[in-house]
């Protein structure tokens, strides 16, 4: 019988990416010569998923590629596979500095992965790939097995909006959406495997637009709708929506969708309305506000995350500050800022850059600052409040304590002599310890 290959894969970037590596896993363990491994010394097929959101990506990949170099040198059967959003950016250009590469495939060819490695086998080529062939990659996908009764799944793929610092329309291409009958389809099978928590994936999810078989329009709130018709989820999340499509109608499903959760991630990007128009996000500070105002009507207990970038070209004290102030103003939870990064090619990258590193690494620090003080008063004021956790884990330590997350992804641990794993309870949160909440069961 033939020995099994084993891969590993290495994974960057956001939940996308961390989505395609368990793709491109089950889509070659779906052959059974493939199974994986975490150890990559033992690995016969070593695949980097790349990420080039932010600068030095491509340094970081020819470093990781160094590493995997002596590997190679010592086994050349070792095969090198190189894809993700760097894969799609610089393509041949990966072979000219590490020629050692034998596979480079891309952010919507990683289902082609298990036939490339074949044809390399068979005829010793280097193999290249990162096209963008429209809806292939939805059909490939194999629903991974998830361990803790919460699975993302991508309902689209790809950007049109080109802000004007950022590089994703560029790597993972135009905006294609997943039709909704594969999408309840799969959501139903993970609901039947035991997930009651979806989170639907994609760099725009507002923006999902569908015609089915019948002829009929759906939208992103249509297909929330739908989604929280199947039972047996209980909680639906999203990722990542843009204020600038936040429409009414998703709005309104906070009203009629209780099973959506009271946790947005809706990134403003800056606080000040010409550093915005620079970015070409096309909406208002004011808009955003209004967004919020509305939601918050939906939903008083809603908390908002968001996404900046400090030190854009041309962002000034007073652009800082204005970010700073609409920090304070939506009291936003837990977030993520980064320092502006020039991506070649993006129209942002033509502007001229007059902030220095020292200043932009200090406003970076002011906003984090702030962001953690309000993410911990948010923590604090949950104390004595009545808080919905998904159980998903017994306490490694006490058999009697299990570990579930709220709507707005606190740990809670809770006691009880009855097995909660995988339900969705309600607690009274009685303190707080570390950043860990315990609470009492009453439901
Ligand atoms: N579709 C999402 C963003 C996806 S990229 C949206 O509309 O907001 C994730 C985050 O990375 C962005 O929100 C932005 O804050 C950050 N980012 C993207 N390009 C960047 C760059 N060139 N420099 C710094 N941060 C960047
Ligand atoms: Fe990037 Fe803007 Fe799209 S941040 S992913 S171009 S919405």
């Amino acid at each position: 019988m033939n020995k099994k290959k084993k891969f590993y894969i290495k994974t960057w970037g956001c939940q996308m990416n961390d989505y395609d590596s368990l793709t491109i896993a089950n889509i070659l363990k779906k052959n059974k010569i493939y199974t994986d491994t975490n150890n990559y010394y033992e690995a016969d097929i070593l695949i980097l998923n790349t990420c080039s959101i932010r600068e030095k990506a491509q340094e970081k990949l020819f470093h990781q590629l160094g590493r995997w170099k002596q590997l190679k040198n010592q086994n050349p059967n070792i095969i090198i596979a190189v894809g993700g959003c760097v894969a799609n950016q610089e393509g041949k250009k990966i072979i000219k500095r590490s020629n050692f590469v034998d596979i480079i495939f891309g952010t919507q060819t990683l289902h082609r992965l298990p036939k490339m490695i074949e044809k390399h086998n068979k005829t010793k080529k280097i193999s290249i790939d990162i096209s963008f062939p429209k809806m292939e990659k939805f059909k490939n996908i194999i629903q991974p097995k998830y361990p803790n009764f919460s699975a993302s799944i991508s309902i689209m793929e790809g950007c049109n909006n080109y802000c004007s610092f950022c590089i994703v329309p560029y790597t993972r291409g135009k905006e294609s959406y997943r039709p909704i009958k594969d999408i309840i389809k799969e959501v139903s099978k993970l609901s039947e495997q035991g997930i009651k928590e979806i989170q639907l994936l994609g760099q725009n999810v507002n923006s999902y637009y569908h015609i089915g078989t019948s002829g009929k329009k759906y939208t992103f709130s249509k297909l929330l709708k739908k989604i929280s018709m199947i039972s047996k989820i209980k909680r639906i999340r999203f990722i990542t929506s843009n204020p600038m499509d936040f429409t009414d109608d998703i709005i309104n499903s906070y009203y009629e969708i209780p099973k959506i959760v009271s946790f947005l991630h809706l990134p403003i990007q800056s606080g000040s309305n010409r550093i915005l128009k620079l970015m070409k996000r096309p909406y208002s500070v004011e808009k955003y506000q209004d967004i919020v105002y509305k939601l918050k009507k939906a939903r008083p207990q809603i908390q908002i995350s968001s996404d900046f970038i400090v030190g854009f070209p041309g962002e000034t004290q007073e652009d800082f500050e204005d970010t700073i102030n609409i920090i304070k103003k939506i009291n936003f939870d837990m977030s993520f800022s980064f320092i502006y990064s020039v991506r070649p090619g993006t129209p942002a990258s033509k502007l001229k850059d007059n902030v220095t590193l020292i200043e932009k690494k200090n406003r970076l620090k002011i906003l984090q600052k702030q962001i953690k003080k309000q993410a911990l008063n948010w923590s604090n004021k949950m104390i004595n409040s009545i808080q919905k956790i998904l159980v998903e884990k017994i306490h490694n330590i006490n058999e009697n304590e299990f570990i579930g997350k709220t709507e707005n992804y606190r740990t809670v641990i809770v006691k009880s002599k009855k097995n909660l794993l995988g339900k969705i309870i309600k607690v009274n949160i009685t303190k707080k310890n570390k950043n860990i909440l315990h609470g009492k069961h009453i439901q």
